[in-house]
């Protein structure tokens, strides 16, 4: 009995191992899995400054080229003269540059590429966000390209329609976007001389976007994902734990009923062994036609049967009178 109590102890003992082994792996396999799904997230999410500073450079682009339209078709705007905004030299060969209201108020006339300027320093002030009207052949010297904007316009020769970088300046981290100035027969009127024609590329414009105020934002967002991702990592390791508990409970249970039904087999087994030996001594005494008292010490159920199976014993004893 000890023996087999010993054994199934030892049984159980392998099980719960068993039990704890698969949960473990279980468990690291959760956290893996979610780990990468945290990695994957977060990586989303940093890749998604990028990609909100390119659709702001990509908005800002198509809003400079709107306005450009605007005042393309109209050749130019006439605006007052101010300090911040004296007439253009380079449109000295305009014979209206220069015009007087009928109250003596001086205009002057604006080109595209004058507003634009104007109007990328005023953003710049506003929001941060850089703009450059730039060409490998600039008519103005200020407006001549950086070593990235070289690049960009050499490509844009090549078929590129578009480039993107991110550059530091001044110790900001800044996205920068270009895209093609193309020459159209309203372009012309000013930029006949220089040799361009219809279809040319022109120049073109880089945006700049500071990233900071995207990535604080993005950080703030990776820590919150971190702390989501951290409690349903949690849930779920607690979650397993909890089965792994159960499951170890019901084999420690089906374990113990196992034991019991061993012990009970066992005991009836040996009840029935020495019910036989009883049974066969009795039969002899009466085969020898002496009077026994055949008694068990065992339980009810032995007793029964013998009882049941007396008239039966004394069948065979006629063949020995
Ligand atoms: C009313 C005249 C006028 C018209 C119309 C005009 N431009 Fe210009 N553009 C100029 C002048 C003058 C400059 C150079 C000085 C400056 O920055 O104002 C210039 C500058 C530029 C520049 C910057 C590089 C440089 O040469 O300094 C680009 C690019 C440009 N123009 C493209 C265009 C395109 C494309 C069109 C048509 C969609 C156009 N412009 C229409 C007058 C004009």
């Amino acid at each position: 009995m000890v023996i087999l109590f010993g054994v199934m102890v030892m049984k159980n003992e392998e099980k719960t191992f068993e039990i704890k082994k698969t949960f473990s792996i279980l468990i690291v396999c959760w956290l893996i899995i979610i780990g990468a799904f945290m990695m994957w997230t977060i990586n989303n999410e940093k890749g998604s400054v990028y990609i909100y500073a390119t659709n702001e450079a990509r908005a800002g682009f198509e809003k400079d080229l709107l306005y450009r339209y605007w005042s393309t078709i109209h050749g130019g705007t006439y605006v007052p003269v101010t300090e911040h905004t004296p007439p253009n030299p380079y449109l000295n060969h305009i014979t209206e540059r220069d015009i007087l209201t009928p109250s003596g108020r001086k205009l002057t006339l604006v080109n595209p590429a004058y507003m634009t300027r104007q109007v990328h320093e005023l953003g710049e002030k506003l929001y941060g966000m850089k703009g450059h009207i730039t060409s490998l052949n600039p008519i103005r010297s200020e407006n001549k390209p950086d070593d990235w904007e070289v690049e960009s316009l050499k490509s844009f020769e090549n078929g590129t329609i578009e480039s993107l970088a991110i550059k530091i300046f001044e110790g900001a981290e800044y996205l920068r976007l270009m895209r093609p100035l193309i020459v159209e027969k309203s372009c012309l009127k000013c930029h006949a001389k220089q040799g361009y024609v219809e279809g040319n590329i022109r120049g073109g414009i880089s945006i700049s976007v500071p990233l900071k105020s995207y990535k604080a934002v993005s950080i703030k967002n990776i820590k919150n994902l971190v702390i989501i991702f951290g409690v349903i990592a949690l849930l779920g390791m607690v979650g397993l734990f909890w089965v792994g508990l159960l499951m170890n409970r019901k084999e420690l249970d089906r374990c113990i009923a196992e034991q019991a039904l061993k012990e009970a087999t066992d005991i009836s087994r040996d009840n029935m062994i020495n019910q036989h030996v009883t049974t066969s001594r009795c039969l002899d005494a009466l085969a020898r036609g002496n009077s026994v008292k055949c008694s068990t010490n065992h339980s009810n159920g032995s007793s029964n049967f013998f009882r049941n199976n007396r008239s039966a014993a004394v069948v065979p004893s006629d063949r020995f009178v």
